[in-house]
């Protein structure tokens, strides 16, 4: 990595009303980053907060009957018990109706005042209430006039003038000679297109009569600050700008200013040139993520299709919703949010590749060495397998600190699902339950105490995506729950031999199809809805005689699907038994079924039954068996459940 402290910020958000996906995200982006740096030994601090002026405050609280202070204060809460339910670590929350916020931003407003580089003069023009700015005609797209856009007035009045369009072609020079200044690449270009007309000097303030909830300008208490001007200060003085010169010195300048799209002028044109007319260095960079779309369609209250963080995360919890945040969103671009495509992740990644690792892992542990990590031979990275599998340990471990240096953290994350993948393979070929029946433990001692070392890296690669699972994971092998670094990342052998591992409950249990199918995403609008529409159980006279009754959840629970008979065998000394090869989808499993009196071995190959697939392994008659074949018995005769047609293995069964 390039830098060696880490500062990154978030917008400030406004405080007109609750936080929504596009907020979470930011945040949960910036956490992320801030968490990987923090494992990479870095001194890393970050910013969040709340903006908290302005017009749309303002207008919210009269809307509600209260001050905007007030307003303020209620909304707050809102955002920061959001941030604590997310486990966002960020180093200090600044509102800007904080004293020492108000007090940098009158500070810097009087010394740009008496350096003439804001004057008063009278503005004849069009002001666009929403956005709070002045339009002029160049901001529009070609044959459109203000006049006629909605929230378009025309005013005369004076105001104050910050001399910005003087740094034009200095703005336009340090753009060219600093590509990482604003980022992604196109994003530096649309600026640079922006700036190839004439720049106007900014309107900082705002007249009392018209907008009174503002910090006041020193040098004429008449006025109030332009929000905007007001906000971007929040990046320095929430570091100690003019307060604590030390720390100011020790963050700035930023890191990553993390924006979405729609902020991208007002931090690479307004927020520059501010800076350098007040002398200070600009930040590195300037990030515009894309925007989260409920499908395929802009999120917006009106539509009621707004997505509620709070939901998403009461419904599957914390760390699978950041996760889905982080894996699914290619940096700089838009990208589609639905339930659907979030079930869908979740159950490959989290539940099948990852969750399904930990739970055979610890299983096995438990079964073959008593809940003990395995004692291994120092020597054991010397043969191929194993050397193999660590290599691509590693690998993962590069390309993930590759991924957050280019701020493309999904593929980082694709690479370790990768790379988990690769330990379910290596023990495929290991096979350890096959091991276990050696006299020598030493070959299946090696098998588990690598898989788990390999996944115990992997955690730590993904501790700063999901920490709280993490950390669940790191327990079950045996490790401390404290915070993974950048050495352990490199370091073989930190899984102590002899140490606990326990069977965790299911880590990420499967989110089943009742809701894969639904294709509603959860918004504030359909979430009370959807919890009356819950499955319930049949009805009580509906029940057979002498059958217990099930809830629907129950029978959820299990986890039909078809598989294919690839082989097919006697165990020795059982009669009834067959050892069974099945195909389920990408996994290969040994299934033990006692039917070897119904069916020739032969006559079962290339057949697709179906198996519970989500059932406790076992050992019968010596042999370990991962899954049970539905059958049909009544009386002396038995016929196995098979596919009518064709359907590839893996697929559900419901
Ligand atoms: N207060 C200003 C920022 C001042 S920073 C000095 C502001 N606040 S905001 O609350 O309206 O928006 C904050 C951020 O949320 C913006 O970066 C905006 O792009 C982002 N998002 C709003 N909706 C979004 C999505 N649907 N998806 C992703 N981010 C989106 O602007």
């Amino acid at each position: 990595m390039s830098t060696t402290k880490f500062y990154v910020t978030t917008p400030i958000y406004y405080v007109n009303d609750k936080p929504h996906i596009g907020h979470a995200y930011t945040t949960i982006l910036a956490d992320v980053l801030a968490r990987y740096h923090r494992l990479l030994g870095h001194p890393t601090f970050f910013l969040t907060g709340t903006d908290e002026h302005g017009l749309k405050v303002q207008q919210a609280a009269e809307k509600a009957g209260i001050t905007p202070q007030e307003q303020a204060d209620n909304t707050v809460v809102r955002f920061r018990d959001l941030w604590e339910k997310l486990e966002i670590t960020n180093d200090h929350f600044i509102r800007t109706t904080d004293d020492y916020h108000k007090k940098v931003v009158q500070d810097i407003l009087q010394d740009l005042f008496d350096r003439d580089e804001i004057y008063k003069a009278e503005y004849d023009g069009w002001y666009d209430v929403t956005s709070e700015t002045f339009v002029t005609e160049k901001d529009l797209p070609e044959g459109q006039k203000p006049e006629d856009l909605p929230n378009v007035t025309r005013i005369k009045e004076t105001n104050y003038f910050f001399r910005m369009s003087k740094y034009q072609d200095w703005l336009i020079q340090h753009i060219n000679d600093n590509p990482e200044f604003i980022q992604p690449d196109f994003r530096r270009n649309e600026t640079l297109g922006f700036l190839r007309q004439p720049l106007n000097d900014l309107c900082i303030s705002r007249p009392k009569n018209r907008l009174n909830w503002g910090i006041d300008l020193p040098f004429d208490r008449d006025f109030v600050c332009y929000v905007w001007f007001d906000a971007l200060i929040n990046y320095i003085s929430g570091i100690g700008y003019q307060q604590d010169d030390k720390t100011f010195r020790k963050w700035w300048p930023a890191d990553y200013h993390l924006i979405g799209k729609d902020i991208l002028t007002t931090h690479t044109v307004y927020w520059p040139t501010m800076l350098k007319a007040a002398d200070i260095p600009l930040p590195r960079t300037v990030f515009a993520h894309g925007w989260w779309l409920s499908g395929k369609t802009k999120m917006s209250k009106s539509l009621g299709n707004v997505v509620n963080p709070m939901d998403m995360i009461d419904r599957y919890g914390v760390d699978p919703f950041r996760y889905f945040l982080i894996a699914e969103m290619s940096l700089g671009q838009d990208a589609s949010f639905t339930e659907e495509a979030f079930v869908r992740r979740y159950n490959s990644d989290l539940a099948n590749d990852l969750g399904n690792l930990l739970s055979r892992l610890t299983n096995m542990i438990t079964r073959y060495c008593d809940a003990k990590i395995p004692n291994v031979s120092k020597n054991v990275l010397k043969d191929d397998a194993e050397k193999e599998l660590w290599d691509a340990v590693q690998t993962a471990v590069e390309k993930m600190e590759a991924s957050v240096e280019r701020m493309r953290l999904d593929l980082g994350i694709a690479d370790v699902l990768n790379a988990i993948r690769g330990i379910n393979r290596y023990l495929e070929m290991k096979q350890p339950w096959t091991q276990a029946r050696e006299e020598d433990k030493a070959p299946l001692h090696t098998t588990l105490y690598c898989a788990a070392e390999a996944l115990r890296v992997m955690a730590a690669l993904l501790y700063p995506v999901m920490p709280g699972k993490m950390t669940a994971l790191r327990e079950a092998l045996g490790l401390s729950a404290g915070e993974p670094d950048t050495e352990r990342l490199r370091k073989w052998g930190l899984i102590k031999a002899g140490a606990a591992a326990n069977k965790p409950a299911a880590l990420f249990p499967r989110i089943e199809d009742a809701i894969e199918t639904e294709s509603k995403t959860m918004t504030d609008e359909n979430a009370e809805k959807k919890t009356s529409d819950k499955p319930t159980a049949a009805p009580a006279e509906k029940k057979p005689e002498g059958v217990a009754l099930i809830s629907f959840e129950d029978f959820m629970m299990m986890d039909l699907r078809t598989g294919k008979i690839l082989e097919a065998g006697k165990i020795e000394g059982a009669d009834k038994l067959l050892r069974l090869q099945v195909m389920i989808g990408s996994e290969k499993r040994q299934v033990v079924a006692g039917i070897a009196q119904h069916y020739d071995a032969d006559q079962l190959i290339g057949k697709t039954v179906v198996v519970v697939a989500n059932l406790k392994p076992a050992t019968i008659r010596g042999v370990e068996s991962h899954g049970m074949l539905l059958a049909a018995s009544k009386g002396e005769s038995l016929r196995l459940v098979t596919i009518d047609g064709e359907i590839s293995s893996g697929a559900k069964v419901k």
